[in-house]
């Protein structure tokens, strides 16, 4: 017989665990634990310690070893549900009901998902009916082929009282339609109505892959842009995850899931080949959800926005993750730039961009740090310990010692980098060239853009180093920037500006403007750390250092790949990997 989750624990936690076991031998208590003679094998001075606590007990002569279950079932030989019968009563608690009752209940649950899948397939078909054209043309121009409408199951629910009819002509009561948030009965005689009305139909499906819910969603701009069914018998929104059932196989496989935030996006993950991608639905994750990930893979990515309520939403899961963390159990974040979600990101940048996001996500400890500590000013020993006690506070949070101690350790170790800058920051150029060596390939993608936009914000804020770099500038490809790149150098090549202000008074309109958007907040950043000219220098040398080293990996892939390998490309692919060598090697330096 299956018992509701919780009760067991409910038992747990209103009957101590000495009173059971006082009713068999008599316990002394000393501090927290109380002693006795051990039960199970013969002893003179007590060595069988209970401890009301923790809720058990524990032999140190004969190791015996459980809870309240367990000794009812060892030191009173009940079986398990015998021991739960005896326990609930002493909590005062009712059994739950008779298996018959239960099988009932079973049952009426089991022809709850015969309707729901009736309802799906109604929706799918009116989808492909003339009723459901403006929902069909939707979809096609939001770019979903009919293989993938069809995976997803999607539909279009008219709310023109068809549904209810339908399910009516295959013997489904009212009772279990308005049950399933499928339709309204007032009780003031008004006619019933339908739930869903005019919207694209989402089915939700349990991790069975049973529709137990719907997503609907506007044509237009009215509200709410999705309506998702109410709590029902069969759905509880906080344990569900969008599409898992179909996503499944696919993250065990590639031992990855992707957990972005709607409807949208995970279809448009799958359009775009990654299958392994679900959401919740329109809450923040819960720990049932997490607990879900955990059993497919064991470093979830999470999708965010970059901006503010991204950060602000991916602390919130970062957080709620944190006491449920365990060795090799944790979370990633995904953090997109330019406030598109996955699916507006793929359309508009491709996939392979959205690929680099994903493959770039930042492990949790990174998210939690840049909470607290990015941007801080720590310039007095009140400051500084100010952020060490927030800090070390929001480690306590984490439940598992040894994942705690790992953070202790860690955490330790940031923020004495951060308040020894100098030190760390040739100790940072020292891991970066190490990152460079090993992963070059996964950061290409970004690296490029990242490297321009540093450059040219530092170059802002330090016009006095321009020249010194001039002839190295002269050689980089910034891309898009360039033409921002440009009017700054010509600016900086007539005049002889010392300051960043002097520039900036200096670039008049349109490029003011492009610098603003695009750069704005990076300048504004670096203007805050007020860094030392030659930290600046530093950063800069950094940037080309890793511009060079994009190029060069470039051909060398270039070389590798080629079908003739002669002897011009064996010398050009010496002076290469030589050169790429020199980069990483003053990098440590
Ligand atoms: P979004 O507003 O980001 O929508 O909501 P979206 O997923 O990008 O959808 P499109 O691209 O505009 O069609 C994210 C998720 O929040 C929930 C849904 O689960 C949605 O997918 N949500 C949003 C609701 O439940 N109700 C709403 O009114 C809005
Ligand atoms: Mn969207």
């Amino acid at each position: 017989m299956a018992f509701p989750p919780n009760f067991l624990e409910e038992i747990r936690s209103r009957v101590s665990i000495s009173d059971v076991i006082s009713k068999k031998i008599k316990l002394s208590k000393k501090g927290k634990t109380h002693w006795g003679c051990c039960p199970f094998h013969n002893e003179k001075t007590p060595s069988f310690s209970v401890n009301d606590i923790k809720g058990f007990y524990h032999c140190f002569g004969c190791g015996a070893h459980g809870d309240i279950f367990s000794f009812e079932m060892n030191a009173n030989h009940l079986s398990f549900f015998e021991a739960i019968e005896k326990l609930s009563a002493m909590a005062g608690l009712k059994m739950p009901e008779t298996s018959s009752e239960d099988r009932a209940k079973e049952k009426e649950k089991n022809s709850l998902y015969d309707v729901m899948e009736l309802a799906c397939g109604y929706f799918e078909k009116q989808l492909r009916m003339p009723i459901g054209k403006s929902a069909y043309d939707y979809l096609k121009k939001r770019g979903l082929p009919d293989e993938v409408i069809s995976h997803f199951r999607l539909g279009y629910a008219a709310g023109d009282g068809g549904l209810k009819s339908y399910l009516a002509s295959k013997n489904v009561t009212e009772a279990q339609m308005g049950a399933l948030g499928l339709a309204g009965f007032p009780d003031d005689g008004r006619r019933p109505y339908d739930y869903f009305r005019n919207r694209v139909m989402f089915p939700i499906a349990d991790k069975r892959g049973r529709v137990i819910a719907f997503g609907g969603r506007v044509m237009d701009d009215s509200q709410p842009k999705y309506l998702n069914s109410p709590d029902t018998p069969l759905f509880n929104k906080g344990y569900v995850l969008y599409a898992m059932s179909s996503a499944r196989d696919e993250a065990f496989d590639r031992e990855e899931i992707i957990v972005c935030e709607g409807y949208m996006d995970v279809i448009a993950l799958y359009k775009a080949g990654y299958k392994n991608a679900v959401a919740p639905l329109g809450t923040a994750l819960t720990e049932n959800q997490i607990a879900e990930l955990w059993k497919v893979a064991k470093e979830p990515i999470m999708c965010f926005d970059g901006d503010k309520a991204g950060q602000k939403a991916a602390i919130r899961s970062a957080q709620r993750a944190m006491p449920m963390l365990r060795p090799g159990y944790s979370l990633r974040f995904a953090m997109l730039e330019g406030g598109l979600d996955p699916d507006e990101m793929i359309e508009q940048k491709g996939k392979e961009t959205f690929y680099g996001f994903i493959n770039n996500a930042m492990p949790l400890i990174d998210i939690m740090w840049n909470e607290y500590a990015l941007d801080r000013n720590v310039s007095t020993p009140e400051r500084k310990a100010e952020l060490e006690k927030e800090i070390y506070d929001a480690v306590g949070q984490i439940g598992d010692a040894m994942v705690k101690e790992q953070y202790r350790k860690e955490v330790k170790n940031k923020l004495w980098n951060l308040f020894n800058p100098n030190f760390a920051s040739r100790k940072q150029q020292k891991n970066d060239a190490n990152q460079h060596n090993k992963s070059l390939k996964d950061k290409m993608i970004a690296a490029n853009v990242i490297a321009s936009k540093n450059i040219i914000s530092h170059l802002v804020c330090f016009p006095e180093l321009f020249s010194k770099w001039e002839e190295d500038f002269s050689l980089i490809d910034f891309g898009e920037l360039s033409p921002i790149y440009n009017s700054l150098a010509n600016e900086m090549l007539e005049n002889d500006f010392k300051v960043k202000d002097e520039l900036l008074a200096k670039l008049a309109g349109d490029v003011s403007e492009k610098l603003k958007k695009t750069l704005g907040p990076q300048i504004a950043e670096i203007s805050k750390k007020q860094l030392y000219v030659d930290e600046a220098d530093a950063i800069i040398l950094r940037q080309i250092n890793a511009l060079k080293l994009d190029l060069i990996e470039k051909q060398i892939k270039e070389i590798s790949e080629s079908d003739s390998f002669d002897a011009d490309k064996l010398k050009l692919w010496q002076e290469l990997t030589k050169e790429r060598e020199n980069i990483l090697t003053a990098n440590i330096e």
